[in-house]
């Protein structure tokens, strides 16, 4: 079976910044496939590259078998692409933009009109097709775009994350819409900077960041690999930190524990990395009942994409934002200073 996308150790650079290092990934027909990662990572360049927007330095970009920098035209067909932001005209309706995106991908014009009214249907924008885009909410014209992405019925449908700056309700609009494109056998491409869009959403996933993957596989094999269920717990309201301590060192001893790491930025919370086949919640319990000390809050979790992220790159991905957005903060005041 030929892969829907193939991208071989993608390169791209823009002057001096190495924007794509060395991203390698495959997507299989029919999956929901994320590229996770922070502000800055390569996101949008990978996706740029792959949609014939950007010519690659390097490596291998295929899309249905067709070679994204030899034949352009083939790929094009093939794929949807909604852009990380679109400014839209506000003063054509929605059914207006969708007719005008329909001649720009030569679709014939009755084909077109069924293709429109099915589309608005589906995203329902029944209500709001023939009011000026002007007057759309974000959630709204987000649809209005993933419409827009759909009118030719590629293949292969990439979204550059499509749910920034989307209510909560429009962005469960756009995931249930995603899975349901996937259902019908549509691969779907998406990137993302917010683990739990990926983490519901993904069959598999890439978490890239500085321009290359750093991990590949879908959410559950990735948090398998990083190891044993986390444990929170805390001893007291207020712990002493004395106190903290002290129980931590008594809980590293312990078989089954690998890794007790003392938060005291949240009020001395104990962090414990556990082996998954014990039974760990009684045992720390008695542990630390033995030594006279109670328990305040308990609780056992399975690692998180936000655990992946951390052991993959050594930071959490809220970490890697702060830093990217402090990072450009600098970049904006030294060109004010320059001014
Ligand atoms: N057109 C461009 N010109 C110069 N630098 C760019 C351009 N596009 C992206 N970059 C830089 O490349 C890096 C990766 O950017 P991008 O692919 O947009 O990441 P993401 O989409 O993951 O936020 C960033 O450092 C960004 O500033
Ligand atoms: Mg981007």
């Amino acid at each position: 079976m030929t892969a829907a996308v193939v991208i071989e150790h993608l390169q791209k650079s823009y002057g001096t910044t190495e924007a794509v290092k060395d991203i390698s990934f495959e997507i299989q027909p029919g999956e929901l496939f994320g590229l996770l990662g922070p502000n800055g990572a390569g996101k949008t360049t990978t996706i740029r590259c792959l949609c014939t927007l950007a010519k690659p330095d390097g490596g291998r970009v295929e899309v249905s078998g067709f070679s994204a920098i030899e034949q352009p035209r083939q790929v094009r067909r093939c794929l949807g692409y909604v852009a990380q932001e679109v400014a839209l005209d506000k003063v054509l309706t929605g059914r207006e933009l969708l007719e005008l995106q329909a001649a720009l991908y030569h679709l014939p014009r009755a084909a077109a009109q069924e293709r429109i009214t099915q589309l608005i249907e589906l995203l329902g924008l029944g209500e709001y097709a023939d009011q000026k885009t002007g007057t759309y909410s974000g959630g709204l014209r987000r649809r209005l775009d993933l419409a827009a992405g759909l009118l030719h019925r590629p293949d292969v449908l990439v979204l550059d994350e499509p749910t920034v700056g989307l209510d909560v309700e429009s962005r469960f609009v756009v995931w249930d819409f995603l899975r349901q494109l996937r259902d019908a056998g549509t691969t779907v491409l998406i990137t993302s900077h917010y683990l739990e869009e990926i983490d519901s959403l993904a069959d598999r996933l890439a978490i890239i960041d500085r321009g290359v993957v750093l991990a590949e596989g879908s959410p559950s094999e990735l948090k398998d690999k990083v190891g044993g269920d986390r444990v929170t717990l805390r001893i007291r309201e207020f712990t002493p930190e004395a106190e903290a301590q002290q129980a931590q060192n008594k809980l590293q001893t312990l078989p089954f524990v690998e890794e007790v790491i003392l938060n005291t930025a949240q009020g001395n919370t104990l962090n414990l990395v556990v082996q998954r086949e014990s039974n760990p919640l009684t045992q720390i319990e008695r542990t630390l009942h033995e030594m006279g000390l109670p328990t305040f809050s308990l609780a056992q979790s399975r690692p998180s994409l936000d655990d992946v992220y951390l052991a993959a790159t050594g930071r959490t991905l809220m970490d890697a934002e702060l830093a990217a957005a402090s990072s450009r903060d600098l970049k904006q005041e030294k060109k004010q200073q320059m001014k």
